[in-house]
């Protein structure tokens, strides 16, 4: 049986030479995901109240995390949700989540526990969401999860995904992510940005302090990759899409075009 090769980012099958998204385990960020970003990305999920609305087939989530935004997709719509979550941890807190909203949201949603790359599904949806989640993916995997939404929409059906950041920062950053007090706790996380290479390194650094004091500390780290606009319309043009503008400030609305739509818009 192949073993993977592992680099950190990506793994090589040594059966057929093809290198794979190392889908990133979440196992530490899990427990602190909701309490740091809940509260603006609820938020600004409630802008996605609008397009949910309006499906009348299906609607994919694609790296639905914690399920922060599949809540408002699966309250605001009346269709099918699928949702797809690779990490066991996040997905953890997803199904809670599901669990407890009740019958409705659980006879109408789908939990997909493998990677986006994997869903076969064809032509149910005429809706599909992917917040934070393209910028960490390889470029290799980016290029076909784009040509796996093709498949899952209906021509014409609507892609909305947050534009990965266009380039690397020159040199390292640090920044504090969120400060929620628990009880006597207080909740943080400090986020430091490397560039390397072709991509940048996320380090994570989770503390809890009680009376100013650090009680625990715990560390994940993600890569991002970042993606010029040059490249970004062609990957769309080959995958079958067409920019048509932006959602809100940030998260792209892409047209999954018809077969002679696309011919014509690659020509
Ligand atoms: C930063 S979280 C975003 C979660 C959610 N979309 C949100 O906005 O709160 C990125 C999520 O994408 C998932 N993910 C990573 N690679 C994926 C892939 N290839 N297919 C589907 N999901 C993936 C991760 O497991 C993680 O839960």
């Amino acid at each position: 049986m192949p073993t993977a090769e592992h680099d950190g980012l990506a793994r090589r099958c040594p059966a057929c030479g093809a290198v794979r998204q190392q889908i990133p385990e979440y196992s530490v960020s899990a427990e602190f995901y909701d309490v740091l970003h809940g509260a603006e990305y609820r938020r600004s999920a409630l802008e996605l109240a609008a397009p949910a609305a309006a499906a009348r087939l299906g609607i994919v989530e694609l790296g639905a995390g914690t399920g922060l935004v599949t809540e408002v997709l699966v309250s605001a719509s009346s269709v099918p949700v699928h949702v797809v979550e690779p990490a066991a941890a996040m997905r953890a807190v997803l199904l809670s989540r599901l669990a407890a909203a009740g019958p409705d949201t659980l006879g109408r949603v789908t939990v997909h526990p493998c990677p986006a790359q994997q869903l076969g599904l064809a032509a149910q949806a005429d809706l599909a969401v992917c917040l934070r989640v393209i910028a960490g993916l390889p470029p290799v995997e980016r290029r076909s999860v784009w040509h796996s939404a093709a498949t899952w929409l209906l021509p014409g059906g609507l892609l909305l995904v947050d534009r990965p950041p266009r380039h690397l920062p020159a040199e390292p950053r640090q920044r504090v992510v969120g400060e929620v007090r628990i009880g006597i706790d207080t909740y943080t996380a400090r986020l430091t940005e490397h560039p390397k290479g072709d991509h940048v390194q996320l380090d994570y650094t989770y503390l809890v302090r009680r009376q100013g004091r650090v009680i625990r500390r715990a560390e994940e780290t993600f890569h991002q990759w970042p993606l010029t606009d040059e490249e970004l319309d062609r990957e769309l043009a080959d995958a079958g899409f067409r920019l048509e503008g932006e959602q809100t400030p940030g998260v792209l609305r892409l047209r999954r075009l018809d077969h002679q739509d696309v011919i014509t818009h690659r020509n």
